[in-house]
């Protein structure tokens, strides 16, 4: 299983994903810069990514928490998402997702 990740710069990177776990795991396993500061609570948002419209529908539904905590992030758009809330299975694969701005670790 794969997702494609594009960072900040534009570059995209073909990412080995593992049924499971978290969307944000995968990233930060992998060393692109987010700061995933809650660790995957949904309580910080600096896991926050835009996900490819094709995508959208295949994700689950936002549980509230999640919807508050994007509430108070920066730049949310109609496609975003906290990639901590999204955990990888088959019918993600090969999941397209945008590092949002202002997540990267300092
Ligand atoms: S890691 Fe904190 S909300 Fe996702």
């Amino acid at each position: 299983m794969k997702i494609h990740v594009t960072d900040r710069a534009g570059v995209t990177h073909d990412l080995d994903a593992v049924e499971g776990w978290r969307v944000m795991e995968i990233i930060r396993e992998h060393g692109l810069p987010i700061k995933a500061e809650c660790g995957g609570a949904c309580a910080c948002a600096t896991c926050h990514v835009y996900v490819d419209e094709a995508w959208l529908p295949k994700l689950a539904d936002k549980r509230d928490e999640e919807e508050d905590m994007l509430d108070e992030a920066f730049e949310v758009e109609d496609n975003s998402r906290l990639s901590c809330q999204l955990i990888m299975d088959e019918s993600l694969n090969g999941l397209q997702v945008t590092l949002a701005p202002g997540i990267e670790p300092e």
